[in-house]
């Protein structure tokens, strides 16, 4: 499968981007292809709401940033990936700004399937993020393969990320 991770965490080598790392080490080990997106450090504007990609622009954004660069990537994924910090109890602005930006296209072209990784200090902190995700891929008709949270207690331990190893290995 061809796997897009739109990352939304800023940090370099923070606690998301562990997780990232572990889920595609465990994916490419069985032969999937993982293409990671840092959509934290890319030029991608809020949905401005005039809907010329309803009319006009037939199902493509006016915007022209670097979202562009991202939505042929979403057409050819098998399978994406969310993954952010916690951040106020949703996932980060800047991977929220992409995820408003599917409105363009409504749901991606191929992809059957969907994941969510999610790191934050404190525990219990995920229903605003999780339901979203869980809404928006019913609405998008992906199948979810995983959820993985890590807190303080658990961000970049052996175990955690052997969880989320073992989510890209069951692909
Ligand atoms: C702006 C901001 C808001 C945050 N809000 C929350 C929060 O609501 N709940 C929480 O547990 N952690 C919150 N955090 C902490 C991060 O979610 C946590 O440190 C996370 O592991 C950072 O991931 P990263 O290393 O990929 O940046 C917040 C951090 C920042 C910078």
């Amino acid at each position: 499968m061809k796997i897009l991770v739109l990352n939304g965490s800023p940090t370099p080598n923070g606690n998301t981007v562990a997780l990232v790392n572990a889920f595609k080490d465990g994916a490419e080990s069985k032969g999937h292809e993982v293409n990671v997106v840092n959509v934290a450090h890319k030029n991608i504007r809020g949905c401005m709401a005039c809907n010329y990609c309803k009319n006009a622009g037939n199902g493509h954004c006016v915007q022209q940033d670097d979202m562009q660069e991202i939505y042929p990537q979403i057409q050819d994924a098998d399978m994406i990936v969310f993954a952010s910090p916690i951040y106020y109890f949703i996932m980060s602005a800047q991977l929220e700004s992409v995820i408003h930006r599917f409105y363009a296209i409504n749901a991606p072209a191929k992809a059957k399937y969907s994941a969510l990784l999610l790191s934050s200090y404190s525990p219990n902190v995920y229903t605003g993020a999780t339901s979203q995700y869980k809404d928006m891929i019913a609405y998008m008709g992906l199948t979810d393969k995983g959820i993985i949270t890590a807190d303080n207690s658990t961000n970049k331990t052996p175990s955690k990320l052997a969880e989320a190893r073992a989510l890209g290995e069951s692909l």
